[in-house]
């Protein structure tokens, strides 16, 4: 049994991902899980492609070097994917969403080449990681939250510190 929970926050590149995971893990003495960084140091992966911006995954080598710290619990999972982590791992899927015209700003700012740019708004639109958290998990796990300003920001990070103390509160063990 965790003592604490594990937190997914996903949604689109640029959307605000590890901004959340950063106060968050902070904020709470969490600890950010930067799928990222995990794939790189773990060299978890088959290249990086550059067209995507992105590590090609090894699914089954990243999983293995996850689960210890997944398994004690209190993980704040920074990935742009959902789908891939076992449903007993997860007790909360946050998705982040933001309007295009800020999630356009975001990535022009990173000089996200223009095809790149386009597939990401297009992916935020079409909600694609809102439905891969509604397939892989049970709807009651999952909220959709605005990460459009600051104050969206720190409305979220309130909001998920309240959602992290009760499931502790919840899951005392006596
Ligand atoms: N709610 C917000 N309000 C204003 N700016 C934000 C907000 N969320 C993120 N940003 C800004 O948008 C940019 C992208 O944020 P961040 O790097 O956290 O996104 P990400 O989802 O982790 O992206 P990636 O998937 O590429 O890692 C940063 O410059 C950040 O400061
Ligand atoms: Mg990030």
């Amino acid at each position: 049994m965790r003592q604490s929970p594990n937190i997914i926050i996903t949604g689109t590149p640029g959307v605000g991902k590890t901004t959340h995971c950063e106060t968050l893990a902070e904020r709470i003495g969490a600890r950010h899980v930067s799928v990222n960084q995990v794939v790189k140091d773990n060299e978890c992966h088959e290249g990086w492609d550059d067209e995507y911006q992105s590590w090609i995954v090894d699914e089954d080598k990243l999983l293995d070097a996850l689960e210890k710290d997944v398994k004690d619990g209190g993980c704040i999972i920074d990935w742009h994917a959902c789908d891939l982590f076992p449903r007993s791992w997860i007790d909360l899927v946050v998705v982040l969403r933001v309007d295009s015209t800020n999630l356009y700003d975001r990535l022009k700012a990173r000089n996200y080449p223009e095809a790149k740019l386009q597939e990401n708004l297009d992916a935020e639109i079409m909600e694609v990681l809102l439905d891969e958290a509604r397939e892989s998990y049970d709807e009651e796990i999952i909220v959709e939250l605005r990460s459009d300003s600051t104050e969206d920001m720190e409305a979220n990070v309130d909001r998920i510190e309240a959602w992290w103390k009760q499931w502790k509160e919840d899951n005392r063990s006596s």
